[in-house]
């Protein structure tokens, strides 16, 4: 069966929406088989979002700069430059402190084909591109242009892993082998 990474994070906890969200996995038929709740350090966030290599950096600014573009917004007069480096440096500053500003319950979610399926409940990254009846799309109208000029991070709710080899990696970060258990839904094979 295959296993996915799942984040809600703090803007989720505090809204009041841990319930709601992990209840769209479970009416699916997935299932979850470890969850936590901590507040993450910046070391954990670096290394889950590879944010300690360049090229993230400079791939988040590039993002940044595009969505910009499409905005028709000029980065350098509202955020003083428009070198990818630098734009993806601050976005970078901002994801970091907005996933570390309070609880975030991690999950691994476990069934059939979890990885897309969890990523088709979730809607994608920016709410803003979300329909409604996805998690981002019904909880949040957020997008990079007002997160950026407001200098923080995007208010998605969660973050969901984008591939089987992402979640791969962001299971043996979060979780000790340990804490992920096995059990069987009632409603399996139906
Ligand atoms: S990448 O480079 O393909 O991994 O980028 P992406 O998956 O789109 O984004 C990685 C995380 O960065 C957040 N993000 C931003 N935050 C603030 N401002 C801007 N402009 C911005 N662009 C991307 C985005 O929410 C992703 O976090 P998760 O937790 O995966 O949603």
């Amino acid at each position: 069966m295959e296993q996915t990474v799942v984040l809600i994070k703090p803007d989720g906890v505090k809204r009041g929406l841990i319930g709601e969200i992990i209840h769209r996995f479970e009416r699916m038929g997935l299932k979850i088989v470890a969850m936590k709740m901590i507040i993450p350090t910046q070391e954990i966030l670096h290394e889950h979002y590879g944010t300690h290599k360049e090229e993230t950096i400079e791939r988040l600014g590039k993002k940044t700069l595009a969505s910009y573009e499409r905005f028709g917004r000029d980065a350098k007069k509202e955020l003083g430059t428009d070198s990818p480096k630098e734009l993806g440096k601050m976005v970078v500053e901002w994801l970091l402190n907005y996933v570390s500003s309070g609880p975030v319950i991690a999950m691994v979610v476990e069934g059939r084909h979890a990885v897309e399926n969890v990523t088709r409940l979730a809607g994608p990254t920016m709410p803003v591109e979300a329909t409604p009846g996805t998690i981002r799309g019904d909880f949040s109208t957020d997008s990079a242009a007002y997160a950026n000029v407001e200098k923080r991070g995007v208010s998605n709710l969660i973050h969901v892993s984008g591939s089987i080899e992402e979640a791969n990696f962001e299971k043996n970060l979060w979780f000790k082998p340990e804490e992920i258990l096995s059990y069987k839904r009632a409603d399996e094979g139906i």
